[in-house]
């Protein structure tokens, strides 16, 4: 399977996401990670897992626009489970994992900004299926804290737009921030039991 973490929006959690996803594909087959950011904070990430010899690791290259679908396709063919992890803003990469991915998870705060960048990525997503209609789009809530009303807020708003909404959901977590810079994934620091769980529940959900 070949999945994409998008939206237009940055910092929403799209690599964090991505590279958990990696990890966890890794354990059961050939993984490959698409960088598809400019910034390329997952091979940053890819870069420190090297450095701290966590294994497995998704083999991670990075491709820029088109390249993410056309060298990206034939990269995949080589793989169990392909992950790109699409830079917010750029379009054309954002079109072209659109292109690539048999199933787009789109990472969304709680908020009026999020709320109002969804309109966005989904108009693209809209005309990514006109071209790619197998696409399966999920929505993820993440960096969420769910004690306050922002939450349930989101979820009637996502619920009206008629997204298919996952009903596992990533808090505002230290661990999260932390586990990136040391390569490595919320499992391998053990530090914090409920973001393991969430990445697992996440898994469990997005993989079926
Ligand atoms: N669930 C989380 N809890 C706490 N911090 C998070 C969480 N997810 C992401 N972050 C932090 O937020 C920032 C943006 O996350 P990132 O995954 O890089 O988003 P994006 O790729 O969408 O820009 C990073 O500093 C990251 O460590
Ligand atoms: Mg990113």
């Amino acid at each position: 399977m070949i999945f994409a973490c998008v939206n237009t929006k940055g910092g929403v959690g799209k690599t964090t996401t991505a590279v958990h996803l990696a990890v966890m594909l890794a354990k059961q087959g050939r993984t490959l990670l698409i960088d598809g950011d400019p910034q390329a904070s997952a091979a940053s990430w890819a870069a420190w897992r090297v450095e701290t010899n966590l294994d497995p690791s998704p083999v991670t290259v990075c491709l820029h626009e088109k390249a993410i679908f056309s060298e990206g396709k034939e990269l995949a063919e080589g793989f169990d489970h392909t992950v790109v992890d699409a830079g917010g803003r750029d379009t054309t990469g954002l079109r072209s994992s659109l292109l690539l991915a048999e199933r787009a998870i789109i990472p969304v705060g709680a908020s009026q900004l999020d709320a109002a960048a969804l309109t966005d990525v989904m108009s693209i997503v809209d005309l990514a299926k006109d071209y790619n209609p197998r696409l399966d789009v999920r929505v993820l809530l993440t960096r969420v804290d769910p004690r306050t009303k922002d939450m349930a807020e989101m979820l009637d708003f996502l619920k009206g737009q008629g997204l298919k909404i996952l009903s596992a959901i990533v808090c505002e977590r230290v661990a999260f921030r932390r586990v990136i810079g040391e390569g490595g994934t919320v499992h391998e620091m053990k530090k914090d039991p409920s973001a393991i769980q969430e990445m697992d529940a996440f898994f469990q959900e997005v993989t079926q």
